[in-house]
């Protein structure tokens, strides 16, 4: 077992990150607050994995609420669900809630426990790669609004992590690979020596080789906890961990939630990112195309947006993003692997051009 500290003063938590974590009774135990549990997840997740996560818990009262699955269900209606099932239970302040699931789950469950009572103890058991390189960790907890992704949320920190990699012995071959988006993201904004490990070691960690997954959920983890400890509020340097998302949001919430995986939009607007700062001349295109390639040859992945979104409509939602400022849409933008900025003011003719490249992204340029 690996473990990443998170150092936020009192605030700090670990993340456990091993084979078979779930069997662990002992880990979770300081964790607990003293009063009952309750375990959200959905209806794919329960029947995997609830009966042994309710065994984790047997010190305490267990209690379960099962969400239908999927980032459609994201939004306040489900949160209120939430509230009137722990309302009518009498759950006091001394509950733990424990999210069992993927980002999804996990941001929801975070939200509630944010909320509820004006904040309560929770847990995360993330069982997706992308909830375990990325999501469980650092506390951004929320909801979608049709107007905009993630739009609704708080900053509320678990009290600990708890990465099983067993679990994701079955998930689907697709989530996967949009998890692996987001490791690559870690790479390109921070580690460039931990970007070549990633395409050089593309094929065994796509076949999710056990020991180079866990090596890579490790190093996400200790990036991730860096940049948190000392960012957590995302005034500066966290905002570059937002690589790709504002173009990859401004997809999703185009093409309605749910029909491309989050990773996957991630990747798209990845390589939206790469070839804006190619276009801006930042970096050359031997790297750009570089990029682009590891991205969709070694690692599977589609970076060729929709077509049916138009500029203006791109522009209306990227006004939304959380990082915008007094009308001025701002990028995470690449001076190189792994270096990264956030760049507001960009020509409107060069980002119309990144815009409306399709498939000629990082091939073709003005
Ligand atoms: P998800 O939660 O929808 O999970 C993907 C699918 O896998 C779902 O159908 C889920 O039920 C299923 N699943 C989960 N675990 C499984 C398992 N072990 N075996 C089989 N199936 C399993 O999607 P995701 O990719 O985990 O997370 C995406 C969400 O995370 C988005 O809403 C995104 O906005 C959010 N996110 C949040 C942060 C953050 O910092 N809070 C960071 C990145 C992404
Ligand atoms: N996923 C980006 C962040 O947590 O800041």
């Amino acid at each position: 077992m690996f473990t990443v500290d998170v150092n936020l003063g009192d605030r700090s938590y670990p993340i456990f990150i091993g084979d078979g974590l779930l069997n662990d009774v002992e880990l979770v135990l300081p964790y607990l607050g003293v009063g009952r549990v309750v375990i959200i997840t959905n209806d794919l997740v329960a029947p995997l994995y609830l009966d042994q996560v309710k065994q984790l818990f047997a010190a305490r009262q267990v209690e379960e609420i099962i969400l239908p699955d999927g980032e459609a269900h994201k939004n306040l209606a489900t949160i209120s669900h939430i509230y009137d099932v722990l309302l009518r239970g009498k759950f006091d302040r001394n509950t733990t809630l424990v999210a069992l699931g993927g980002g999804v789950v996990g941001d929801i469950t975070g939200f509630a426990a944010a909320t509820y009572l004006r904040g309560i103890n929770f847990i995360q058991i993330p069982t997706t790669l992308l909830a375990q390189v990325d999501s469980s960790v650092g506390g951004k907890t929320g909801v979608n609004h049709e107007l905009g992704k993630n739009l609704i949320g708080a900053f509320y920190q678990p009290r600990c992590v708890i990465a099983d990699t067993r679990v994701l012995s079955t998930l689907p071959e697709r989530e996967v690979k949009a998890g692996l988006a987001e490791v690559l993201k870690y790479g390109l904004v921070y580690d460039a020596v931990f970007f070549s490990w990633l395409s050089e070691n593309c094929e065994a960690i796509c076949r999710s080789d056990p020991a180079l997954l866990s090596q890579a959920i490790k190093t996400c983890c200790e990036i991730k906890a860096a940049i948190v400890a000392e960012d957590e509020k995302e005034a500066g340097i966290r905002a570059l961990l937002n690589l790709g998302h504002t173009f990859g949001h401004a997809i999703e919430t185009a093409s309605g939630y749910g029909n491309w995986l989050h990773g996957e939009t991630v990747a798209m607007g990845i390589v939206m990112a790469a070839d804006l700062s190619w276009r801006l001349g930042w970096i050359d295109q031997s790297t750009v195309q570089h990029i682009r390639a590891v991205l969709e040859k070694s690692y599977g992945l589609p970076v060729i947006p929709p077509e049916n979104i138009s500029v203006e409509q791109y522009l209306d939602l990227m006004l939304s993003d959380k990082k915008a400022e007094m009308g001025n849409i701002r990028f995470v933008l690449l001076r190189a692997i792994g270096e990264a900025v956030v760049e507001g003011g960009i020509d409107k003719n060069l980002l119309a051009a990144t815009l409306t490249a399709g498939d000629q992204l990082c091939i073709q340029g003005e």
